[in-house]
């Protein structure tokens, strides 16, 4: 399996601490089943993308010389999880933070005060610098959880979605899981990452979150979600086309 989506790297934000916490976490990754990990350490302000690429790339070099030492099977790519709000329209050169040098890029917004329209705007612009966005956890928005429309819009649009396992394992709050499931059932997700920042709480332990998931996800979608998808992006190719469902929200 592929994680799109991991703090993994070492004292570069709020995930892993220290190198024996990344260890750690990738022990937990392998034996979760998972073969590659790309490391996407929050990026919250883009005025200086160039200092923050050196840095990230100094510790995925660490990272992978200490795996390799520890014999741990696992490939690490570069990538980062890039805070969006106004300055977007400010931003230049974007594509270094895209995902292993990819046209796909994984962005993520603020969780108050967002009106979703400033967040079609927002993609329109990453969309105008030939860059594809992922949109990072949709489910924990609020302005997601209550406007599915917008979410099919943006789907419509070509962006794509990038829901946690554990929302979708129930394990974050019922919003959360009635929105990472529709997205999942229907096809609206592209991929679930396990969004790990530590080697205990919120860890990257897939298969075991994977054994929470509703089992009536076709396993085609699960595919693609796990796997299938990721690689696409990890090769910057096109990701197959499938059969996307209309997700509607349940209830009054
Ligand atoms: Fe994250």
């Amino acid at each position: 399996m592929i994680d799109l989506h991991c703090h993994i790297l070492p004292g570069i934000d709020d995930g892993s601490k220290d190198l024996e916490t990344s260890l750690q976490m990738c022990r937990i990754a392998k034996s979760n089943g998972i073969k590659h990990i790309v490391a996407t350490p929050h990026v919250n302000a883009i005025e200086d993308i160039e200092s923050f690429v050196s840095f990230r790339d100094e510790k995925i070099r660490t990272l992978r010389k200490a795996v390799e030492h520890a014999g741990i099977e696992l490939n690490i790519y570069p990538g980062a999880e890039v805070f969006v709000d106004d300055d977007i329209y400010f931003a230049n050169n974007l594509k270094r933070l895209s995902i292993n040098k990819s046209r796909y890029i994984l962005i993520e917004f603020s969780f108050r005060n967002l009106d979703v329209r400033r967040v079609f705007g927002y993609v329109e612009e990453i969309m105008r610098m030939d860059l594809i966005p992922i949109i990072a956890h949709p489910e924990r928005f609020e302005f997601f959880q209550f406007d599915y429309d917008a979410v099919n819009a943006l789907s419509d649009m070509g962006v794509l979605f990038q829901i946690n396992s554990m929302s979708l394992a129930s394990m974050d709050g019922p919003q959360e899981f009635e929105l990472a499931y529709a997205m999942a059932y229907n096809a609206v997700a592209s991929f679930i990452g396990t969004d790990a920042h530590s080697s205990h709480y919120r860890t990257n332990n897939l298969l075991e979150m994977m054994s929470y998931f509703p089992p009536d996800i076709s396993q085609f979608n699960m595919q693609m979600m796990v796997h299938d998808a990721a690689k696409c992006v990890l090769l910057d190719q096109d990701l197959p086309r499938v059969e996307r469902g209309i997700i509607e929200k349940r209830g009054f």
